[in-house]
């Protein structure tokens, strides 16, 4: 089953192209109308919303973060995301004017389903983005959006994350639309730039191998650090986490702004930065973070936009990402972040579709 690929996880990387693409195309009409799978939020439900939570574990809740910024950018709502284990005992403000978001790809993760069931209980409407059919968050939720990512078999989770990020856009798009809180220039405008996601990531995927090298240089290291600002913050807690739990290096991801509070400490020279600077808004600020790193003589690995080459001048490598608006770039900007995990744990010669201590679907608390 694994086609040729030396792994799932190799796989299901090179299947985000297809996965995205089917996640976004089964919602466009012909007019590129957003269709919900026959979910009823009407303008109605939506004015009755106060606030959202977006409640999930691990992947799914990084996911979690980048719906956050869409949707609070696009339907002037605030967001809260939480993971599940944290929300279900913190006695979170839900009522009958929340729209509560469960994310997750197995539908099975308990401290989800149990955030889902407390939620649902104080009132909430819940909406559910999930991969496998019929799993019990589907069944429990009052209205369901799958990813369609197909099976995912690799315990790194890849392709669901890519997809519950395209449902993310979708749903923040559709409540924009409805609201009006976004015009109807802005919402063609990003329908293009989702729509042109998946050549944008096959090109990506072409380019492996400057990663593979990367990772065949850096492999042994003993820690590494993410940065970003903005959405790449969220993408940095992503690639951290896809990296410690199929390589086990040790490694930590900081929004850049908050380095200067304690973590420039550990920078000494050679330390591995992977610096996430694809937000156009956010390039001056973030620049000043890699020059601070640099200035302890980190090992700094940039990943930005193609063209923006005055990020050379700061960092020891480069990864380039094709050109697209700031709002879709973690669509791009993870894959290189997936791939070197992958090749990390590949060098150091792991078991990177079954890590060590670790399940695809975590059914305990
Ligand atoms: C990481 C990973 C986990 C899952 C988490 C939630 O690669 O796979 O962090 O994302 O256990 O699982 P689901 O999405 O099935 O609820």
């Amino acid at each position: 089953e694994k086609e040729g690929y030396e792994h799932f996880m190799l796989k299901e990387i090179h299947e985000q192209p297809k996965a995205i693409r089917e996640t976004l195309m089964r919602r466009l009409d012909d007019d590129d109308q957003i269709k919900l799978d026959g979910i009823s939020l009407t303008l109605e439900d939506l004015e009755n919303f106060n606030k959202i939570y977006i409640v999930a574990c691990g992947t799914a809740y990084h996911a979690g973060l980048v719906g956050k910024y869409a949707i609070e950018k696009m339907a002037r709502v605030p967001v809260e995301v939480d993971v599940a284990s944290e929300f279900r005992y913190r006695d979170p403000f839900v009522d009958d004017k929340t729209l509560f978001i469960a994310i997750s790809q197995s539908g099975e993760t308990l401290d989800t389903l149990a955030a889902l069931r407390e939620a649902k209980r104080k009132g909430a409407r819940v909406l559910s983005i999930v991969n496998v059919v019929g799993s019990s968050v589907a069944r429990e939720s009052d209205d369901v959006f799958y990813t369609w990512a197909g099976p995912e078999i690799a315990v790194a989770s890849t392709k669901a994350y890519t997809t519950q990020l395209v449902c993310m856009y979708l749903i923040a798009l559709y409540m924009g639309k409805l609201k009006g809180t976004i015009s109807k220039e802005y919402y063609a405008e990003m329908i293009a730039e989702l729509k042109a996601i998946p050549e944008k990531v096959e090109k990506i995927i072409e380019k492996a191998g400057e990663v593979e090298e990367l990772a065949k240089f850096l492999y042994n290291r003993d820690q590494v650090f993410f940065i970003g600002r903005g959405i790449d913050s969220a993408v940095a807690y992503e690639g951290s986490l896809k990296l410690k739990e199929v390589s086990y290096i040790n490694s930590f991801a900081i929004a850049a702004g908050e380095l200067k509070h304690g973590t420039i400490a550990l920078m000494e020279p050679e330390t591995i930065v992977i610096a996430l600077a694809s937000q156009d808004r956010l390039f001056d600020k973030m620049y000043s973070n890699i020059v601070e790193v640099k200035a302890r003589l980190a090992h700094v690995v940039s990943i930005a936009k193609e063209g923006n080459t005055k990020i050379e001048q700061e960092s020891t490598e480069v990864i380039y990402i094709p050109n697209c608006a700031d709002e879709v770039t973690p669509l791009l900007t993870v894959i290189p972040l997936q791939l070197f995990a992958y090749y990390v744990a590949r060098e150091r010669d792991e078991d990177i579709d079954k890590p060590r201590n670790l399940a695809k679907s975590v059914t305990v608390e």
